[in-house]
């Protein structure tokens, strides 16, 4: 048995809860490090705004005005901006104490200081960190810088207000994905047990249950649901064609069992009584005439159930030609006649006189057939006629066999092809019955790709109704005329 570790349920929640959280982590890292790097360009703007108009002002007044630098000093400091000025060999000409203690970190600045070029940057000064700017004063030869920076204090706290409010984002992103998610998931693996379900109940055998599907907004589970309900119907179907065919194989079995047992309870009698002189020498004749007659007819039932099969598996083989029908029904009436003769009734044929008509098959199966339903009709016929007709159809040839007789009623009607029917299975003259004629005639037909009907009442006669199609090119030309 099948045993869960972890339920898909699960997997799919924390699937989705990982991917959203390392896309939030991915997104925020990104943000952050966007906004720094924004952040610090604003500063460095901001210093660069005011560090290269000064230096032009501070190279244009030389010497340096300092009253001038003292108060623009204080106004910087105010906004937490802090100003030096150096001469041309990196000497402060202007500077607090604060800033004094920065200008170590700038010596290997100063030397593309010579070059003349502003130079930018963010330093780690004690705690703090700090941007700065150095833009040279005058052109050329340089003649000093004028260094202005600012701690980035201010920055990294709007920075952190920044990221608090992205991760409070990120916060309820996750708590809401998280809900979706469970409610996905939740509907996913619903969907899952009811095909599990499905599947549990054709296991125990129950093939008629079928998933409802709702076609609208289909996916792969829908399209799966389908696929089921499609096997569910296969597997119905196979289960119930193997019902019939197991009860067509009991029934075949019982019905051939009783077709056995009763010609050979009869023989066994009829030779113990011989083994026991109870027959009297004068009627002994009469006994053996009596069993060759049933061995004669277990012979006959075998040789019928093997043509049958052999017709029904298609292992027969046909050898269609174009017939006079003249000439079937003749040789079916030289055939039977006798018969007829001696239940006193009529043997005719009904055929258009000025037509000669022609049928396509086989010339013995179609024989076969015909004296099939015509004795038959003698057999069930007491007075009045057996008649054999045909006429062409469009694109068919129909032959009938109407007699007279005792006719069918409705029940019989049903059951008049099935093997081993008979509507009174005591009647057995001319060789015993087996029960078979009808199938054979049923199967001979429809393997020439034709049909046949019966119409019937009872005391009213019956009509067997035989059609079957043209030759393939339609032609009319006789090939065979015996
Ligand atoms: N023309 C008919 N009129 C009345 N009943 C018929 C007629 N043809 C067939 N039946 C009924 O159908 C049953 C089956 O006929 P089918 O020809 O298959 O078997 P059978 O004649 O009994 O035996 P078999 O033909 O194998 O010797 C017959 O036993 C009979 O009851
Ligand atoms: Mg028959």
């Amino acid at each position: 048995m099948y045993q869960k570790k972890v339920s898909l349920f699960k997997k799919v929640l924390w699937g989705h809860i990982t991917v959203i959280s390392i896309a939030l982590l991915i997104l925020s890292t990104l943000l952050t490090v966007i906004l720094e790097k924004v952040f610090y360009m604003n500063e460095v703007r901001e210093l660069r705004k005011i560090g290269v108009p000064l230096a032009q002002q501070t190279n244009d007044l030389k010497p340096v005005d300092s009253k001038f630098i003292e108060r623009l000093d204080q106004l910087l400091r105010y906004n937490h901006i802090y100003l030096m000025i150096v001469d041309q060999n990196n000497q402060p000409i202007f500077a607090g104490k604060k800033e004094l203690a920065f200008l170590p970190m700038l010596k290997d600045v100063f030397q593309q200081n010579k070059h003349g070029k502003v130079v930018e940057g963010q330093s780690d000064w004690g705690k703090r960190t700090i941007t700065w700017i150095m833009v040279p004063r005058g052109s050329g030869e340089s003649k000093g810088a004028i260094i202005l920076f600012s701690p980035v204090q201010g920055m990294l706290q709007a920075l952190r207000r920044t990221q608090v409010v992205i991760w409070i984002v990120a916060g309820i992103a996750l708590v809401v994905s998280s809900v979706i998610s469970r409610w996905f998931s939740t509907h996913l693996v619903q969907r899952i047990q009811r095909l599990r379900a499905l599947t549990k109940e054709i296991h125990q055998g129950n093939f008629q249950t079928r998933i409802k599907v709702k076609e609208e907004g289909a996916d792969e589970i829908t399209a799966l649901a389908l696929d089921f309900n499609q096997m569910a119907e296969h597997l119905s179907q196979t289960h119930e064609e193997l019902n019939r065919f197991e009860q067509n194989r009991r029934q075949f079995i019982m019905d051939l069992s009783h077709e056995l047992r009763t010609p050979l309870t009869s023989i066994r009698g009829w030779i113990e009584a011989l083994q026991k002189d109870y027959i009297p020498q004068s009627d002994r004749m009469r006994v053996y005439q009596s069993m060759k007659k049933e061995i004669e007819r277990l012979i006959r039932l075998i040789y019928e159930l093997m043509d049958l099969e052999k017709i029904r598996s298609g292992k027969i083989e046909l050898k269609k030609e174009t017939h006079y029908i003249r000439d079937l029904f003749e040789l079916v009436i030289d055939q039977l006649d006798w018969m007829a003769e001696e239940k006193g009734i009529a043997l005719n044929m009904e055929l258009p006189e000025e037509d000669e008509l022609v049928i396509y098959g086989d010339y013995d199966r179609l024989l076969q057939v015909l004296v099939n339903l015509v004795k038959n009709g003698i057999q069930f016929t007491d007075q009045g006629e057996v008649r054999m007709g045909a006429k062409q159809e469009k694109d068919q040839t129909l032959i009938w066999v109407r007699d007279t007789g005792v006719g069918l009623d409705q029940e019989a009607l049903k059951h008049i092809w099935e093997r081993f029917f008979k509507v009174d299975p005591s009647r057995a003259r001319y060789g015993g019955e087996t029960g078979l004629g009808l199938a054979i005639v049923k199967q001979l037909v429809e393997a020439h790709g034709g049909q046949i009907e019966v119409e019937s009442q009872p005391g009213a006669g019956s009509t067997f109704y035989l059609r079957f199609p043209l030759s393939p090119a339609n032609h009319i030309s006789v090939q065979v005329l015996s």
